[in-house]
């Protein structure tokens, strides 16, 4: 049996600008992920690959499924980069502890850990670029205009500054940064979000791209205090995003509640991460803070927290 995981992910500045060529920093979070394990069938039939997803309620055959299905893209796109099976038969199955349509990249990370579980198996092993490369083609299938930049920091497991179009930059991280992340519990649609920015875009393109050059100013300050060790910087600066995104419409009332808890009971810094409009959102924090953070988003109607750190 050959094992592959994925890790989940939060944008910590610049999101949605990201989308219109601005830059955005994103990090892995390894306390959810995503899980493929892939096995051969002796009895199975020959060519074909048994898909197995209980969490989401999957059990089918590569060939008998759809070609817009995510899951039956991204095995069949592995399939071709790595030249086919010939003549076995595999299973592949999925788990998954990354919530759905919550803003934590669940889509990309199982993309991310199908291509690498099944080119492992089958021997011929995808680096990096080239499974972020697949997965994001079935990005494309979740929202029309993705950047990107959730299949880059998947695959790659690293910090990124992210450009569309450009070679990703993996960040060193000057000092441990203490994050709380917490869940709307509102599932919101990145689609939805994005097609929101577009029609706002479309009307105002002065006001907005201004709105977009600001936060690609935050988004560059905000690489600076990583890479030197400044938690506390870093807090303000996504804080300054965080009216950025409310401008743009992309906040609830129930991240903005979250926002405010987390900012009172001690946290540098917080904002939505994600597309929005639900969702999680993200506080910087001082170590010692992070259980009265956890505690006061809990009380403020938060259904999950998550407490992480990003090591040097
Ligand atoms: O909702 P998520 O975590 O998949 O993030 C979407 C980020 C956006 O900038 C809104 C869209 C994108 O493709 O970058």
């Amino acid at each position: 049996m050959t094992r592959a995981a994925a890790p989940g992910k939060i944008i910590l500045l610049g999101e949605h600008a990201v989308v219109y060529g601005r830059p955005a920093i994103a990090v892995p979070v390894r306390q959810v992920q995503a899980v493929v394990d892939v096995e051969e069938l002796p009895d199975g039939r020959r060519d074909d690959v048994l898909i197995d997803s209980p969490t989401m309620g999957l059990r089918a055959w590569l060939s008998e499924m759809g070609a817009d299905d995510p899951l039956s893209q991204i095995t069949r796109r592995t399939l071709e980069a790595v030249e086919g099976l010939a003549g076995r038969s595999i299973s592949v199955r999925i788990d998954s502890t990354i919530p759905i349509a919550s803003g934590l990249g669940s889509g990309a990370a199982v993309s991310v850990a199908v291509a690498r579980g099944l080119s492992r198996h089958l021997g011929r092993p995808l680096d990096a670029q080239a499974v972020s490369e697949l997965a994001f083609e079935v990005e494309k299938l979740h929202h029309g205009t993705p950047s990107g930049i959730d299949n880059t920091v998947i695959a790659f497991d690293r910090p990124v500054y992210f450009v569309r179009g450009s070679k990703p930059e993996t960040l060193s991280v000057g000092a441990a940064v203490h994050l709380v992340i917490a869940d709307t519990g509102r599932a919101a649609s990145t689609a939805v979000a994005v097609a929101h920015v577009r029609r706002r875009w479309e009307a105002d393109r002065t006001g907005v791209e201004r709105v977009f050059d600001d936060i690609a100013h935050l988004v560059r300050r905000a690489r600076s205090r990583l890479e030197a060790g400044e938690p506390e910087g870093l807090g303000l600066l996504m804080n300054e995003n965080q009216t950025h995104l409310e401008w743009l419409g992309v906040s609830s009332p129930e991240l903005d509640r979250l926002v405010l808890a987390s900012r009172d009971s001690g946290a540098y810094g917080a904002k939505l991460s994600g597309g929005g409009m639900g969702g999680h959102m993200i506080a910087i924090v001082p170590e010692a803070a992070a259980p009265a953070v956890a505690q006061a988003l809990q009380a403020a109607g938060a259904t999950h927290v998550i407490t992480t750190r990003v090591d040097p």
